[in-house]
C-alpha cells in the first residue's frame, strides 16, 4: 500500500526516545527478481527510557507480510495490526523477546530506487532515510542501533557477488541447488538507514590499506563488468582519504574490509552504508576519454565524503532526522578540507562558495527556505538540501574560524571521544566545542535555527587627523517562511586593511586588542569597530575567505575593488573583488537593456581581468575562476525582484563579447602558453592549465568572431581528453549554430555506448539559450539514449533545462514551466524523490517579472491539483505556493 499522501508534519519538539530497542538483527535474504523473501529475526527489549507497557510499533512500506512469530510462536491475527505504514504488536510481554518476520518484496518493480531494487540486473539497496522499512518491518529511525548479521542467498549465475555490511563470515553453495550464499557480520551497532546489501554480476578491483595502528584493510571497488579500468582513480582517492582522516582528525578505519559498489541507477550521489558504500557510477567511473577534470574532482570529493561518514555519521550517528546536518554539514566540511589539502586551497574555496551562492542562497531566499536544522518536516527526503549540506558545512567552518585550528581540533576530539556509539544531536556537538574551549556558543547556535542569509552592510571611515579607521556594520536577517522575526547572529568577519602599497596594515583596535586572527565578531544589529594608528587610507578587504555565509555590501568604490583584485593578500577576496565589479555591471546592464538605456562601460572589469591574466605569479586554476563571470542565476539573485531572464542573458552575453574584444591578445597568449605538454593527467596542476586554456577559449569564442570559432573547432578536433573535447563542444553548441549539429552528432556517435558521456551530451543541449531548445529537449525525451527510469538521464536532460537554462525554463510564453511541470507529473508515479527535486527548480519563481511569475504559479497550481501526488512532490509544491 502507498504511504499516506498528506503526511502529518513531524516536529522536532515531539521527539521521544523509542519504546522498544533492537539489540541484534539477523537477516536471511533470498534474492529473486520478483519475489525476494526476507526473514528477519529481531532481538528486542523495552527501552528503559521509553513509555512503559508500550506496544511494538514497526514501520513498513509496500511490504507483503508472510508470517510473524514471537519467541518462536506464530502470532495470532488478533495479536497484531498492520496499516499502510506500520505493523503493531498489540500487547507484547514487557521483556526481552525475539520477533521473526517474513516479508516478500519485488525488487524488479521497485522504481522508487528506495529499499531493495535492481540496477542493470544487479540487486542493491538504498535505505537512507526511510528505505529499510521497504525491506522488512522495523523501527526505522536513526536512534535504534543494532548489530546486524546478514545472510544473502541467490542463484550463482545471476549473482556471483554477494555483499553486505561489515566483515565476511562464511560463504558456499546451497546443497543440491544452483544457489549459493554469503554471510556478513557487522560488529558496530548501527541504525537501519546504514544497512546495505548487493548481489550481482560485478567486476572488482582490489587493493589494501594499512591503518595507523598497523591493521590491514582489504579494499574493493565493484563495477559493471568491463569497467574496472575506470575505477582506478576512485581507489586512489579512497586510500588518500583513509590516510588523511588519520592524519588530520585521528580517525582510523574499523573493519577488515571496505567495499564500494558503483550502480547505474541511483537517486543521489552516493551512500555511506557501513563498510559497503554504494555509489552512483558517475562518482566512481573515470577515464581521460570519458571524464572531465570536474568529474575527477567530484569523484575524489565524494569518495572522501562517504568514507569520512564512517566516523561522522556512522560511529556517531543522528538521534533523529532533524539532526541531518550533524552528519552532512560536518562531513561536507571534512571533504572540503580534504580536497583543499589535495589540490589548491584558494581555488577549492572559490568553487565551494560559488556552489553555495548558486544553490543555497537562492534556497534561503525563496519559499523552500529552512534552517540548517529544520524544526518540522513533512517528507524528510526533501531535506537533503544545499542548506543542510553546504550551509551546514559553512557553520562548521565558522566554528573553526572562531575557535582557531587547535580549539577546533580539541572540540572534534572531544566529540569523537564523548559520543562514539551515540545517536547525537546538534546540541551535543556544540557542547563539545564549548566545553573543550571554555566558551559559550549558545548564540552561535542560532546558525542552526534561523533560516535566511544574513546581510551585512559595511562602511568605512578614515580619519586622517586621528589616524583612525572606523568600520560601521549593520546586520539584518530577512524574514523567511515561519520566521517573521529574527535575532542578531554571531558572525565571524575576517578582514584585512590593505594599505596603498598593497600590503596589509597592522590591525589594532582602539581598546588595544588586535582583531584575533584578523576576525571581528559581529554580534549586534549595529556595531562599530575603530582601528588606531592607521596612517594612510586603507581599503578594507571584508569577509576574507568568505569567513561567514552572508551577503555583504559595502561602500567600496569600483576603484577600490580594482585595487583589491590586483593586490589583496587574500586570494578569495582577490577573486571576489572582480566578481563584485562584474555583478554590479551586470545588474546595471540588465536594467539598461530593459529600459533602452546605454550599457555601462566594462572598463573597470577589463582592467581587473587584464591584470589577473597577465600576472604570472597566479595559479592558472585561479585565473580561470576569475575569468568566469557570475552566472545568470547569480545576477537574478542579486536583482532579487521583477527578474527578466532574457535581459540578464543579453547583458551577460554583451559583457562577454566586450571582454573578448578588449582582451583578445591576452586571452590568445594565455591560451597558447597553456597548451598541453604531455599526456593527460588528472592532477590539480594539469587540470588548472586546462581550465585556464579552456576559459580563454570560451571567452574568445564568445565574440562569435571567425578566429574564435575556428579555434574552438580545432580544439574540438585535436582534443585527446574529455575535458577539452567537451569544453570545445559546449563552446560550439552555444556560439556556433552552424557548426553545432555536426559537432553534436559526431560526439554522440563516438560515445553513444557510454551513458555517462551521453548525459553530458543531453545536459549541454538542454542548456542552449535559444527558443528552439524546448522542442529539442522534448524530442530528446524520445531519444533511445534517454529513459525516465534512470535518474542520471532525467537530471541531465530535464534537470539541466530547469536548473541551468534560465531563459528557456522561464520562457515568456510559459511553455518551459509547463514542460517541467508535465515532467514532474510524469515522473511522480515512478520516482517521487527525483520528481520532487525537479520541481524544486521553481524555488525562485516569486522573484520573476509578473508575466513569468504568473506562468510559474499556474504550472505549480496544476501540479498541486493532481490527485494522488506523492508526499515528496506534495510537500514541495505546497511549500512553494504558500503565501510569502
Ligand atoms: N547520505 C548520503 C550522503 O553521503 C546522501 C544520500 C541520502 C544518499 C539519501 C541516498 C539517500 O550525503
Ligand atoms: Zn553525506
Amino acid at each position: 500500500m502507498p504511504r499516506d499522501a498528506v503526511p502529518q508534519p513531524v516536529r522536532l519538539s515531539d521527539y521521544r526516545p523509542p519504546d522498544w530497542l533492537v539489540d541484534t538483527v539477523h537477516l536471511d535474504v533470498r534474492l529473486h527478481p520478483t519475489a525476494t523473501r526476507i526473514l528477519a529475526r529481531l532481538a528486542m527489549r523495552p527501552n528503559p527510557e521509553g513509555r512503559e507497557g508500550s506496544p511494538i510499533v514497526l514501520d513498513g512500506d509496500e511490504l507483503s507480510l508472510k508470517s510473524i512469530a514471537l519467541d518462536g510462536t506464530p502470532l495470532a491475527g488478533s495479536a497484531y495490526v498492520t496499516t499502510a505504514g506500520t505493523l503493531t504488536v498489540l500487547a507484547p510481554p514487557q521483556r526481552a523477546l525475539t520477533l521473526e518476520i517474513e516479508t516478500v518484496v519485488d525488487p524488479s518493480a521497485n522504481t522508487k530506487l528506495m529499499g531493495l531494487y535492481r540496477s542493470s540486473g544487479a540487486y542493491c539497496t538504498q535505505c537512507e532515510a526511510e528505505g529499510f522499512r521497504r525491506i522488512t518491518y522495523f523501527p526505522d529511525r536513526p536512534d535504534v542501533l543494532a548489530v546486524y548479521t546478514t545472510r544473502i542467498e541467490a542463484e550463482r549465475e545471476e549473482a556471483p557477488v554477494l555483499l553486505a555490511n561489515g566483515n565476511p563470515v562464511e560463504s558456499g553453495a546451497v546443497e543440491g541447488t544452483s544457489r549459493h550464499y554469503a554471510i556478513w557480520h557487522d560488529p558496530w551497532p548501527k541504525p537501519s538507514y546504514l544497512f546495505a546489501l548487493v548481489g550481482g554480476r560485478l567486476d572488482r578491483i582490489s587493493d589494501h590499506f594499512v591503518t595507523a595502528t598497523g591493521k590491514k584493510v582489504e579494499l574493493g571497488i565493484y563495477v559493471e563488468p568491463g569497467k574496472t579500468e575506470r575505477a582506478g582513480y576512485a581507489m586512489d582517492a579512497l586510500k588518500r582519504s583513509m590516510r588523511w582522516d588519520e592524519e588530520v582528525f585521528g580517525c582510523e578505519y574499523d573493519l577488515d574490509v571496505f567495499n564500494i559498489v558503483a550502480v547505474a541507477d541511483f537517486n543521489m550521489g552516493a551512500m555511506e552504508n557501513k563498510g559497503l558504500n554504494i555509489f552512483n557510477d558517475k562518482y566512481v567511473l573515470a577515464s581521460p576519454e570519458t571524464a572531465t577534470d570536474a568529474d575527477y574532482a567530484n569523484i575524489e570529493g565524494i569518495i572522501a565524503h562517504e568514507y569520512f561518514h564512517n566516523w561522522t555519521g556512522n560511529r556517531i550517528t543522528c538521534r533523529d532526522w532533524f539532526q541531518l546536518c550533524l552528519k552532512e554539514g560536518l562531513t561536507v566540511f571534512r571533504d572540503q578540507e580534504f580536497s583543499s589539502d589535495q589540490r589548491s586551497r584558494p581555488v577549492k574555496r572559490i568553487s565551494d562558495v560559488r556552489l553555495l551562492k548558486g544553490h543555497q542562497f537562492p534556497e534561503d531566499a525563496g519559499p523552500l527556505a529552512h534552517p540548517v536544522r529544520p524544526s518540522t518536516y513533512r517528507e524528510i527526503n526533501n531535506f537533503y538540501t544545499a542548506t543542510v549540506y553546504e550551509k551546514g558545512a559553512e557553520v562548521v567552518r565558522m566554528l573553526k574560524t572562531l575557535l582557531g585550528e587547535e580549539g577546533f581540533r580539541a572540540g572534534m576530539d572531544l566529540y569523537f571521544d564523548r559520543h562514539d556509539g551515540d545517536a547525537a544531536t546538534v546540541e551535543d556537538f556544540l557542547a563539545c566545542f564549548a566545553d573543550a574551549n571554555g566558551v559559550d556558543l549558545s548564540r552561535f547556535a542560532l546558525w542552526y535555527a534561523q533560516s535566511g542569509t544574513p546581510h551585512l552592510a559595511v562602511s568605512g571611515h578614515w580619519d586622517a587627523q586621528a589616524r583612525t579607521y572606523r568600520l560601521d556594520v549593520v546586520q539584518t536577517l530577512p524574514p523567511t517562511p515561519g520566521q517573521p522575526e529574527k535575532q542578531s547572529m554571531v558572525i565571524p568577519l575576517a578582514l584585512g586593511l590593505v594599505g596603498p602599497d598593497g600590503n596589509d596594515l597592522p590591525m589594532r583596535l582602539d581598546d588595544g586588542t588586535n582583531a584575533e586572527r584578523g576576525v571581528l565578531l559581529v554580534t549586534q544589529p549595529r556595531q562599530s569597530f575603530v582601528f588606531r594608528d592607521v596612517a594612510e587610507r586603507p581599503v578594507a578587504s571584508l569577509n576574507r575567505g568568505f569567513s561567514a555565509p552572508v551577503k555583504l555590501t559595502s561602500d567600496l568604490t569600483t576603484q577600490d575593488l580594482v585595487f583589491l583584485a590586483r593586490h589583496d593578500a587574500d586570494p578569495f577576496n582577490r577573486f571576489d573583488a572582480a566578481q563584485t565589479i562584474a555583478l554590479a555591471h551586470l545588474v546595471e546592464a540588465t536594467a539598461a537593456r530593459r529600459t533602452g538605456r546605454d550599457l555601462p562601460s566594462p572598463a573597470a572589469l577589463v582592467e581587473a581581468l587584464g591584470a589577473t591574466l597577465s600576472d604570472a605569479t597566479l595559479d592558472p586554476a585561479f585565473i580561470a575562476q576569475a575569468l568566469s563571470l557570475p552566472s545568470e542565476s547569480d545576477v537574478a539573485r542579486e536583482i532579487a525582484d521583477d527578474v527578466d531572464p532574457d535581459a540578464i542573458h543579453d547583458a551577460r552575453q554583451a559583457l562577454r563579447r566586450a571582454l573578448s574584444a578588449a582582451l583578445t591578445p591576452a586571452l590568445e597568449g594565455a591560451y597558447d602558453r597553456h597548451a598541453p605538454t604531455g599526456a593527460y593527467a588528472p592532477d590539480a596542476a594539469s587540470a588548472g592549465r586546462r581550465a585556464l586554456r579552456n576559459a580563454c577559449l570560451d571567452l574568445l569564442a564568445a565574440g562569435g568572431t571567425a578566429p574564435g570559432l575556428a579555434r574552438a573547432l580545432a580544439h574540438f578536433r585535436d582534443a585527446d581528453n574529455m575535458t577539452d573535447r567537451f569544453l570545445a563542444l559546449s563552446v560550439l553548441a552555444h556560439n556556433a549554430p552552424d557548426a553545432r549539429e555536426e559537432a553534436l552528432a559526431a560526439f554522440y556517435e563516438r560515445f553513444r555506448d557510454d551513458p555517462l558521456v551521453v548525459d553530458k551530451w543531453l545536459a549541454l543541449q538542454a542548456q542552449i539559450a535559444e527558443p528552439g531548445t524546448l522542442e529539442r529537449v522534448r524530442g530528446l525525451t524520445g531519444h533511445p539514449a534517454f529513459s525516465w527510469g534512470n535518474p542520471n538521464r532525467v537530471r541531465s536532460l530535464v534537470g539541466s533545462f530547469a536548473g541551468a537554462n534560465q531563459t528557456q525554463f522561464n520562457r515568456a510564453d510559459g511553455a518551459g514551466h509547463d514542460f517541467v511541470a508535465d515532467a514532474v507529473l510524469e515522473l511522480d508515479g515512478r520516482n517521487p524523490q527525483v520528481a520532487a527535486r525537479l520541481l524544486a527548480a521553481f524555488k525562485s519563481w516569486r522573484s520573476l517579472e509578473p508575466g513569468r511569475r504568473a506562468s510559474a504559479e499556474r504550472a505549480l497550481r496544476r501540479v498541486a491539483a493532481k490527485p494522488g501526488l506523492s508526499p515528496d512532490v506534495g510537500d514541495i509544491v505546497s511549500r512553494s505556493l504558500e503565501p510569502a
